[in-house]
């Protein structure tokens, strides 16, 4: 009997040492809900799309007689997919492609074609152009954030273009688009004034962009009637692009002009752009990482956070009643081309790791929504963080896309502040907040949380007192996978999906256990 205990023992004390047993945190949330903050727009869900790889053709359009299923060239399963994230705004054709994208190229029945020199070189059929664009947005729902080439282009020829689409009186512009088949005017929600004038977008000191920024302002105009008195189309400059002085330079002359700024041009959004991309070239790579390059990554995604904090220091001081919105609208992963791929075309895979970085960064946003109103993940379909990969006939949806999913419910929802102590997760010399949590109401009242659990390794209980809202049923779901590098392929693509996830209220208490590397969106009703 002794023999068997000491082997008993043993075998215990064995089995200790090869799997440390990792005790669960315990994380309080205090969340105050008798106070609001601000409105956490919808417009921080947009979305990017360029003329870049497959981004629009084979990603989007596939032409009205391809064997795909289409509605007039535009892929079917592409847009039932969207249409589930209520994307609120596209951002297109670039990019560094705008700066070379002449409108004219892509309408009417014969297209021009060209080449995409930003993008390995390869030709541009220009099938896909602003009236396929507009569809592409009816379909999905979504609206029109137009990038105007001011590189390459002139005031003249975007005049042009808006004027095209947004004439209702029978302009010659306005009845060539009738006679491409849109008598109505489109919608322009908002204008981009050209696209990181620092550098692919023509090298410009911030001083000249200014004059060309004035000039575009001035004399670009939305005819749409509908967007005279309400609705109005919002003019987004070319903004910052990091951290460093040049920015704060360009922030600071872009808005030291802002604060006095005539009635013959307007501002109402400075773009940043901020990938999380480790260094310059991207190295880090999109598949096959260990933990080792899961924290060194998501640690310097929180940089987004020291960038939106030190931009809208400066735009507070020319800018007090935060009239200009601080837009991010180039943003997400960026990582080493993947194995085999063109590099022009921006391929890269899309793992658990991408979506808890997507749940960090849509989290920054929402505690800086009294500035930031408008992001654009770059970009929708097979390019960098991509929402959905195709192949030929068939599509996967990524785990970015389930967050964006599991985050619909805070498009236009009101920040509710909330206060805990993250805790520390420490792999090797990179250490990072172990939790990271929003809250928001929604119009209904409901209560919605999205709670991110950055460790790898150990589980979290979570209690959550709330204060003017008393808690009587909660339920939602969990996003994770076996691995930080989990992907969803055309094979498997269920390995990164969320799942319900069981909470219990008591005594007032919200309390659920959060699995390692997991993002949860829950709803709680009173
Ligand atoms: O999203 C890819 C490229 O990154 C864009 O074209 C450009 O604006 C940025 O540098």
């Amino acid at each position: 009997m002794a023999i068997t205990l000491r082997a008993l023992a043993f075998a215990v004390l064995s089995v200790a040492m090869m799997a440390p047993v990792v005790t669960p945190q315990q994380v309080r949330l205090s969340i105050d809900v008798s106070k609001t903050g601000a409105t956490i727009d919808r417009h921080l869900f947009g979305q990017f799309a360029e003329h870049l790889g497959h981004g629009i053709y084979e990603g989007i359009w596939v032409g009205p007689d391809s064997t795909i299923p289409n509605t007039r060239g535009i892929r079917n399963d592409v847009v039932a997919a969207l249409k589930e994230l209520k994307v609120p705004d596209v951002r297109w054709p670039g990019g560094c492609f705008a700066d070379e994208y002449h409108w004219r190229n892509g309408i009417g029945p014969h297209r021009a074609v060209t080449l995409n020199s930003n993008w390995g070189g390869v030709i541009e059929p220009n099938t896909f152009g602003t009236h396929e664009f507009m569809d592409f947005l009816d379909q999905i729902g979504s609206e029109a954030y137009v990038s105007v080439n001011v590189g390459s282009g002139s005031a003249h020829e975007a005049a042009d273009w808006l004027e095209y689409m947004t004439a209702s009186q029978p302009t010659t512009l306005a009845k060539e688009r009738a006679a491409n088949g849109h008598p109505e005017p489109y919608k322009v929600a908002y204008l981009g004034i050209g696209n990181e004038t620092w550098d692919c977008g023509g090298n410009m000191t911030p001083e000249y962009y200014l004059d060309l920024l004035k000039v575009y302002s001035r004399f670009v105009h939305n005819f749409n009637p509908a967007q005279q008195k309400q609705d109005p189309m919002l003019r987004i400059a070319v903004g910052p692009g990091g951290a460093e002085t040049r920015w704060t330079d360009w922030t600071e002359t872009i808005m030291k002009a802002y604060q006095h700024h005539t009635w013959s041009w307007d501002l109402n959004g400075l773009s940043l752009h901020a990938y999380t991309v480790g260094h310059w070239p991207p190295a880090f790579t999109s598949v096959g990482f260990g933990e080792n390059e899961y924290a060194q990554f998501l640690k310097s995604t929180l940089d987004m956070n020291d960038l939106i904090t030190r931009h809208s220091a400066i735009m507070d001081k020319y800018d007090p009643e935060k009239k200009v919105a601080l837009v991010v609208d180039e943003w997400g992963s960026w990582y080493a081309p993947y194995p085999g791929s063109n590099p022009g075309f921006l391929v890269q895979q899309n793992s658990l790791r991408d979506a808890i970085l997507a749940a960090m960064n849509l989290n920054i946003f929402a505690r800086h929504a009294d500035r930031v109103r408008m992001a654009n993940i770059a970009q929708m379909i097979n390019v960098l963080q991509a929402m959905i990969m195709t192949d030929k006939e068939k599509m996967v949806l990524t785990p970015t896309y389930y967050v964006y999913k599991m985050y619909v419910p805070f498009q236009d929802s009101t920040f509710v502040p909330i206060s805990f102590d993250a805790g520390t997760y420490t792999h090797g010399d990179t250490s990072l907040p172990r939790v990271d949590a929003i809250a928001a109401k929604d119009k209904a009242g409901k209560l919605w949380l999205a709670i991110i659990n950055i460790d790898p390794n150990r589980t979290v209980e979570i209690e959550a007192s709330l204060t003017g809202f008393t808690p009587k049923s909660a339920k939602g779901s969990t996003l994770t996978a076996p691995n930080v590098d989990s992907v969803n392929t055309l094979d498997a693509p269920n390995t990164v999906i969320p799942k319900p996830i069981p909470s219990k209220i008591k005594t007032g208490e919200l309390a659920i256990t959060l699995e390692p590397k997991s993002l949860t969106v829950l709803s709680v009703e009173q």
